[in-house]
């Protein structure tokens, strides 16, 4: 490890949010994201930036994962994850974990231990900020009404990949008294 300049200086990595990194898988040369995140003990914690849930959602989006009482939370759902294992004890998701990337702290720096991967750089994947393809869901939502009783169908489609939160549209499909 001689030469290997590591990722950052542990003083760098925050904690109480998150460090974003872009690495190479060297199976596939696919770049993929991971948060980092100093625990009490000084201790990195580094784990893929995607939530368990839905792994196309970013935990970072690039300002930095929302974090609280020794949990990192995804802004999608709620779903509450522990900083020191990744257990999901709440939410969608709650039984996942998230993907851990193996890290060690060595000379005051974090160095990147993973055989797996290898470290790109800090920041995220440069990504289109216009581009509102990726994330994009739709479904069907059913509504009923006591009184008058009335069923109602609808569409909801939610776009959006940008630091801001994704945006949902419903539409109304029909509306029957039944
Ligand atoms: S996408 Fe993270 S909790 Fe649903």
């Amino acid at each position: 490890m001689d030469d290997d300049p590591g990722i950052t200086a542990v003083a760098e990595v925050p904690t109480d949010s998150t460090m974003l990194v872009t690495l190479e898988r060297i199976e596939t040369g696919e770049t993929l994201e991971a948060i980092l995140t100093r625990l009490g003990d000084g201790s990195v914690v580094a784990f893929k930036n995607q939530c368990q849930h839905w792994t196309d959602v970013q935990l970072d989006r690039g300002s930095g994962a929302a974090i609280r009482d020794g949990q990192v939370l995804c802004r999608k759902h709620g779903a509450a994850f522990q900083l020191e294992s990744g257990y999901c004890d709440f939410g969608p998701c709650e039984g996942s974990t998230l993907v851990t990337v193996e890290t060690a702290v060595e000379d005051e720096t974090v160095r990147l231990t993973d055989r797996d991967y290898a470290f790109v750089k800090t920041g995220g994947l440069d990504r289109d900020p216009d581009d509102l393809s990726s994330g994009g869901r739709i479904g069907f939502w059913v509504g009923v009404s006591r009184w008058p009783r009335v069923v109602w169908l609808g569409l909801w489609v939610e776009r959006g990949f940008g630091p801001s939160s994704p945006r949902q549209t419903t539409v109304l499909l029909s509306a029957r008294r039944v």
